[in-house]
């Protein structure tokens, strides 16, 4: 079956001190929400949670993408998971307190909302 949305949340680690990293920072509690929040619900067994390595804005993270509206989330917990599926992954409208607005300047590492995997 062909996801109808696919999310994936950054949960880099890297040792600390240097560059953040979204693991380190909730990303992987965010991942475990998410994908209990879709496994607990019928209407959203055909939406895929996927962890994921460095999607570039780590001083934002945790960081998660969901496509395919190419729509990213900044600085999202765990906490947060509910709302994302209720409203976005359910409904189709992002959680626009939790969006992150496209950038003008990239910071190393890809992303921005409207970024696609093929770009
Ligand atoms: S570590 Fe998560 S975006 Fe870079």
């Amino acid at each position: 079956m062909q996801a109808r949305r696919h999310v994936f949340v950054c949960t880099q680690q890297r040792p600390r001190g240097g560059r953040p990293a979204c693991g380190l920072r909730g990303g992987i509690e965010l991942l475990a929400a998410l994908r209990e929040a879709v496994a607990s619900r019928p209407d959203l067994w055909d939406i895929a949670v996927t962890g994921c390595e460095c999607l570039g804005p780590c001083f934002e993270g945790p960081n998660a993408v969901v496509y395919p509206e190419g729509v990213w989330y900044a600085g999202a917990a765990a906490g947060d998971a509910d709302a994302i599926a209720d409203e976005h992954l359910a409904d189709g409208r992002p959680v626009a307190r939790l969006v992150r607005p496209p950038d003008d300047e990239d910071d190393g590492g890809g992303g921005g909302q409207g970024a696609r995997a093929d770009d």
